[in-house]
Formats: structure tokens, sequence, C-alpha cells
């Protein structure tokens, strides 16, 4: 008697038991990554050759203009220092020729039929960099359009967010004070490497020296990248600052 009780009680459990683990892993598993869809950066721009191979400086794509701002991703006139096209005109006509108006469709020849005025602005070696660095000559440098980079961290235009009121955040610092940064930085501030760039503070972690920017979750609800640093995480930051976390301060 005591047995089958025992047994009946259980058989009440377990279910909603089984149920509730399925539905935890639902909301949390299944649910949310059917939110972000994901985008893919318009070229795939390697840190990794820029950094590492041409001995690049972070501040000779990102800089501070004079006036304080942030000049953010770099210009196509700025790649043009080294991936400079001498007479574009003369190399889209060749394009032309080849493929007719649709000059994009010349990135689907082999190498060998593409005219030899674009082949020979090509640098890179390896036959994943020239498809790329094709890609970014093609449809961005000859034809003059900028490149419509994905901001990860992108905010709504109602915040405001300066680079300039950020540069002086040292990481060794926010180390020595031991302010709880717990979620707001992607990786533990503990194991964030002090160099004298802050950026892994707020940014995806890596992305200086990877060889193919990650892509770009946007959720499709709000158009936000899974990124975007969440208002709360701005404000912890601040209030174990001393930074006044009045309204005003993020919307202008
Ligand atoms: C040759 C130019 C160039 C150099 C040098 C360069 N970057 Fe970038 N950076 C870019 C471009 C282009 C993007 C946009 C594509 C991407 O996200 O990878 C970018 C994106 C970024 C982003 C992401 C911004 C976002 O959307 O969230 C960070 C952070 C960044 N760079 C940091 C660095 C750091 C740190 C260095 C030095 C170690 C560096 N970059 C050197 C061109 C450059
Ligand atoms: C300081 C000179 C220099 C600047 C500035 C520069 N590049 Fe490059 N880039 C190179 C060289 C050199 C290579 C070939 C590297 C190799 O294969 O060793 C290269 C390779 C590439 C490639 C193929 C490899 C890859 O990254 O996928 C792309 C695409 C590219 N560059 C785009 C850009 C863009 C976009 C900019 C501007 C934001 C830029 N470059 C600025 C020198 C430069
Ligand atoms: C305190 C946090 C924080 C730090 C530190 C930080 N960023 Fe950002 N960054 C942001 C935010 C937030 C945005 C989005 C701004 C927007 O969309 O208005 C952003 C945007 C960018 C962009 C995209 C273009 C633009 O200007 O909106 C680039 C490039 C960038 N940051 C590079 C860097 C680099 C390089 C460093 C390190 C030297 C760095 N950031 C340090 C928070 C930070
Ligand atoms: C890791 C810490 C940290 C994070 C994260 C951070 N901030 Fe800040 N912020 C600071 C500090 C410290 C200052 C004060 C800098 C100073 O006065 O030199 C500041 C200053 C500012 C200022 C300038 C205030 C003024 O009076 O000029 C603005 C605006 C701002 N932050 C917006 C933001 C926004 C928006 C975010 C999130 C997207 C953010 N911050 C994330 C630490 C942080
Ligand atoms: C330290 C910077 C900061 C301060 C201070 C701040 N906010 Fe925000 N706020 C943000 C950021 C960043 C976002 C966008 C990201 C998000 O939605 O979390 C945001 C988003 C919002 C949104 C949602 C808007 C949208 O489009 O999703 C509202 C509403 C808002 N803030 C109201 C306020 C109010 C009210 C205060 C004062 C009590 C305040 N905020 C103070 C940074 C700040």
């Amino acid at each position: 008697m005591e047995e089958r009780k025992a047994s009946k009680r259980c058989g009440g459990v377990l279910p909603f038991f089984i149920g509730f683990l399925l539905s935890c892993i639902i909301g949390w598993a299944v649910i949310p990554p059917l939110f972000y869809q994901e985008v893919e950066q318009p070229l795939r721009f390697s840190h990794q050759v820029h950094v590492e191979g041409q001995g690049m400086y972070c501040d000779s794509c990102h800089y501070f203009r004079e006036d304080g701002s942030y000049a953010g991703f770099p210009s196509i006139q700025q790649c043009a220092e080294c991936h400079y096209v001498d007479d574009p005109e003369y190399v889209m006509e060749a394009i032309v020729e080849q493929v007719g108006e649709d000059y994009e469709a010349v990135l689907d020849l082999p190498e060998e039929e593409m005219p030899e005025a674009l082949v020979e602005l090509v640098m890179s070696g390896e036959e994943r960099d020239r498809k790329a660095e094709l890609d970014y000559l093609v449809k961005f440098a000859i034809p003059g359009k900028e490149i419509p980079w994905l901001n990860y961290q992108y905010q709504p235009d109602n915040v405001f967010f300066s680079h300039a009121a950020h540069q002086n955040l040292v990481i060794a610092d926010l180390k020595e004070m031991e302010i709880d940064l717990d979620g707001v930085t992607v990786s533990k501030i503990e194991e964030i490497e002090e160099s004298d760039q802050n950026c892994d503070l707020c940014h995806l972690k890596g992305i200086a020296t990877n060889d193919t920017p990650p892509p770009f979750e946007r959720n499709i609800i709000s158009g936000y990248s899974k990124m975007t640093m969440k208002m709360w995480q701005c404000e912890r930051c601040h209030a174990q600052m001393g930074q006044v976390n009045a309204c005003y301060v993020c919307h202008k």
C-alpha cells in the first residue's frame, strides 16, 4: 500500500518536472536565437592581415578628429593610402567591356579571365585574401562607394555616446578599483589584457585580431545588434566610477 502511494506521487511530480525543464530549454535556448538574424559584414576585412601582417596601428584607421569626435570606421580614402587605384575609370571600362554594365559579375570569373587592369591592383598573396581584395576593389574602391560597415555596438539615435569621454578608462585602474563589471564587459575584467587599448571593455572580444569579422546578429524586432550595450550596463560602470546617471547624460 505504502509503495503504491509513493510511486503515484512520483508519477505526479515527474511529468511536471520534465515539462518545467522543457519549457526552460525552449525559453532559454530555443526561442531567443530565433529573434536574431545573422547578417554578414559587406566585406571580409581581416584585422589580422592589416594589424599583424602590415604592422598598422589601430589609430591609423580609428582615430579622434580634431574636434574630439571619433572617426569610427575608416573611409575608403584611408584604404586608398595602400589600395591605390590610379585611374578608376579606365579599370571600370575594362571591366564593363568584359562583362557588361553589371560590373560586379566580373567577380564570378576565374582570375585568369579578369581584365589585367583589375588583377594588377591586387596585393594579397593567399587565394582567400585575393578574393576579398577583389571584392573590395570591384564593389567599393573602383566605383568609389563607401563600405556600409555594420556597427556591432550600434546605439539608437536617442543615445549619446562619446569615445573621447571613455578614452582614459585604463583597464589596470579598473582592476585595481575592483569594480564589478560582471555582464558589462564581454570577458571578465580580470581576463582582459592590460594593453593600452581599452576597446575590449565594450567591444566584441578579439575583434581587433580576427581574420574574418564575425556575423552581425540583428534582433528582428528592435533592429538592434545583439552586442548593443544595454542601458543598465552603461549605468553600472558609471555608478561605480562616480559618474552621474542623470537621464540627460546619455539621452540628448
Ligand atoms: C586598416 C584599417 C584598420 C586598422 C589598422 C584597424 N581597424 Fe578596427 N576596424 C576596421 C574596419 C574596416 C572595421 C569594420 C569591420 C569589422 O568590424 O571588422 C573595424 C572594426 C573595429 C571594431 C568594431 C566596432 C564595432 O562595430 O563594434 C573595433 C573595436 C576595432 N575595429 C578595433 C581595432 C583595434 C583595437 C585596432 C588595432 C589593434 C584596429 N581596430 C585596427 C579597420 C581597421
Ligand atoms: C598600410 C597599407 C594598407 C592599408 C591602409 C589598407 N590595406 Fe588592405 N591590404 C594591404 C596589403 C599589403 C594587403 C595584402 C596582404 C598580404 O596578402 O600579405 C591587404 C589586403 C587586403 C584585403 C584582403 C585580405 C583581407 O583583409 O581580407 C582586403 C579585403 C583589404 N586589404 C581591404 C582594405 C580596406 C577595406 C582598407 C581600408 C579600411 C585597407 N585594406 C587598408 C595594405 C593596406
Ligand atoms: C565604454 C565603452 C567603449 C569603449 C571603451 C570603446 N568603445 Fe567603441 N563603441 C562603443 C559604443 C557604445 C559604440 C556605438 C556608438 C553608436 O552607435 O552611437 C561604439 C562604436 C565604435 C565603432 C563604430 C563606429 C562608430 O564610431 O560608431 C568603432 C569603429 C569603435 N567603436 C572602435 C573602438 C575602438 C578602436 C576602441 C578602443 C580604442 C573603442 N571603440 C572603445 C563603446 C565603446
Ligand atoms: C567601463 C566603464 C564605463 C562604461 C561601460 C560606460 N561608461 Fe560612460 N563614462 C565612464 C566614465 C568613467 C566617464 C567619465 C569620464 C571622464 O569624466 O573623464 C564616462 C562618461 C560618459 C559620458 C560623458 C558625460 C559628460 O558629462 O561628459 C557619456 C555621455 C557616457 N559616459 C555615456 C555612456 C554610454 C551611453 C555608455 C553605454 C553605451 C557608457 N557611457 C558606458 C565609464 C563608462
Ligand atoms: C549611462 C547612460 C544612460 C543613462 C544615464 C540613461 N540611459 Fe536610457 N538608455 C541608454 C542606452 C545605452 C539605451 C539603449 C540600449 C537599451 O535599450 O538598453 C537606453 C535606452 C532607453 C530607453 C529605451 C529606448 C529604446 O529605444 O529602446 C528609455 C525609455 C530610456 N533609456 C530612458 C531613460 C531614463 C528615463 C533615464 C533616466 C532615469 C535614462 N534612460 C538614463 C543609456 C542611458
